[in-house]
């Protein structure tokens, strides 16, 4: 017999419990409520995609790319992928001693395995496959003419060359679960044609993202995001304001409070390369002031510099060009109409000239709202302007700017400031003795749910002081008590829990009496 083990969640992943599980309904209905008002339409989006579209759209050289993404090749040669997986391991530690007998065999079997599933159509017939199987044919053949005189070091050099080979070979198509949703909007307003759509394309969706991040306070593997995307024709500010207000108004509907909104310009195609270019001189001069991370950035991201916490870096960044003095004609004008069009609505914001935000499609606009009591995680919400996104992925000239909210950062900054309980409303809890009562039991929950009240029916025949006891605990505004009595009367004893007064209530009566 095998073992009993015990199963627990996974690292950086939860579940969400009752009665913590109604507060997300609550956030998530009210998110539904809000944007819905600004007349944007929900888009449900896939939780796979492929690898690419985030390569393209975050950029390569992102935390989120380089290094959080959960990544894996999908494909259903599962006998190609284990003897390819066999012959890389009896490749890499090849030469031990003798004629390669083994890897002859193994190769000659994954060459006849892999050109079946071309002829059938399983495996793609990619230039990059066919020079990979080609280069796997002649190390075949030099490995079938080995023998003992052969070197050692030619020997190694071909199974390197056998191994990396394999190793590219693409059995299918490599997949990863988002680690944010806009690229899968993007995705989908191409896939689906969605510019000819009169007036703006407004989207917004919930879900759950990942990304392999170290764990911690409002940090998880598995999060979840609310987040709306607005694409159309014009860039116009008003555009950005109206954006920052729904989510505002969201979560001041939620209940939030104390919270801060930053706001930012990164510039554009034009002005953000130049600014770039002078962030990096200047980050070079004072290379050995930084640590690892940002003296990695320099070279890879150099705006990401501007992100770092690292206290000992702080009075350095603090001297360095601003972007806000660098920024071109049009953005500047942009950046000063969007705080034009903020005042307007009267909302409070504090511009961040550090706000650079950790994806590379932006430009212009970017924005954040950070809440109390969350920590060092404290951001409850990102987004931005993304003019140029769309063409990068193959569509029509588009401009978008859109947010996303961490709703898990949400939850626990409403739960810090003592929103966090929403009671589940029991109406009856129903106390029932004898068999002859249990039919009637089972009949009145049945039309009380009907008639939209939540009942608890149980199952196990109780005392009626044990169950009354249960009914107390459950938190249950009646208690409908049924024994030989009631059902000969065909009414029920009706107990309202808060003050115990007892009244008899003919069956078909219930739904009305039970009534708030
Ligand atoms: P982001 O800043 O990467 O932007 O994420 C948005 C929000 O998701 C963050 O402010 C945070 O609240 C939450 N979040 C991110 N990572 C985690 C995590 N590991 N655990 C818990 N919460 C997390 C985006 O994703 C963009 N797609 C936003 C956007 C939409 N920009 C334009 N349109």
């Amino acid at each position: 017999m095998t073992e009993a083990r015990k199963f627990q969640a996974i690292k950086g992943v939860r579940d969400i419990l009752p009665p913590e599980s109604a507060l997300w309904n609550v956030v998530e209905t009210t998110a539904r409520e809000t944007f819905a008002t600004y007349g944007f339409a929900e888009i449900g989006l896939p939780v796979l995609e492929d690898s690419q579209l985030f390569v393209r759209s975050i950029g390569l050289n992102t935390e989120v790319v380089s290094k959080e993404m959960f990544t894996f090749e999908d494909h259903d040669l599962a006998l190609l992928d284990f003897m390819r997986n066999e012959l890389i391991a009896q490749l890499r530690p090849f030469p031990s001693i003798g004629v390669p007998e083994q890897i002859v065999a193994g190769l000659n079997r994954f060459l006849v395995v892999a050109k079946g599933e071309i002829e059938h159509g399983n495996l793609a017939r990619t230039p990059m496959n066919a020079t990979v199987l080609a280069r796997l044919e002649g190390d075949l053949n030099f490995f079938a003419g080995a023998s003992y005189s052969t070197k050692a070091d030619e020997l190694r050099s071909v199974a390197g060359e056998a191994q990396e080979s394999l190793e590219a070979l693409q059995l299918g198509i490599v997949v990863s679960l988002r680690p944010e949703a806009t690229a899968s909007v993007v995705r989908a307003y191409i896939e689906h044609g969605m510019h000819t759509q009169p007036g703006d394309v407004k989207l917004y969706y919930m879900g759950p993202m990942f990304r392999r991040e170290r764990p911690q306070k409002g940090r998880y593997r598995q999060f979840y995001q609310i987040g709306a995307e607005v694409l159309g024709q014009s860039d116009h500010p008003g555009i950005d304001a109206d954006v920052i207000e729904m989510v505002l108004v969201f979560i001041e509907r939620c209940g939030l409070i104390g919270h801060t909104l930053y706001i930012n310009s990164i510039g554009c195609r034009e002005c953000r390369p130049k600014y770039v270019e002078l962030l990096r001189a200047e980050l070079t001069k004072v290379k050995d002031q930084l640590g690892p991370d940002s003296q990695r950035r320099i070279e890879t991201n150099p705006l990401r510099v501007l992100d770092s916490k690292v206290e000992s870096e702080q009075a350095v960044i603090e001297n360095l060009p601003r972007i806000g003095d660098h920024l071109c004609e049009a953005c500047r004008e942009h950046f000063k109409m969007l705080q034009a069009m903020l005042f307007m609505r009267q909302i409070a914001y504090e511009v961040n000239w550090r706000l650079v935000r950790g994806l590379d499609y932006y430009m212009r606009t970017t924005f954040e709202i950070t809440a109390p009591g969350l920590g060092s995680q404290n951001a409850v919400c990102g987004g931005g302007r993304y003019d140029g996104l769309v063409e990068l992925l193959g569509g029509p000239p588009t401009k978008g700017i859109g947010f996303a909210l961490g709703t898990d950062r949400l939850i626990l900054a409403l739960q810090e400031a003592g929103k966090g309980a929403v009671a589940q409303p029991l109406d009856a809890y129903i106390a029932w003795m004898g068999a002859n009562a249990y039919p009637m039991a089972v009949r009145i929950a049945h039309a009380l749910r009907g008639a939209g009240c939540s009942v608890e029916l149980p199952h196990e025949e109780m005392k009626f002081k044990k169950s009354l006891g249960l009914a107390a605990r459950l938190n249950a505004r009646f208690a409908i008590i049924l024994g030989d009595n009631e059902v000969a009367a065909g009414a029920a004893t009706v107990k309202r829990m808060s003050d115990s007064t007892q009244s008899t209530v003919a069956e078909k009566e219930l739904g009305a009496y039970l009534r708030p």
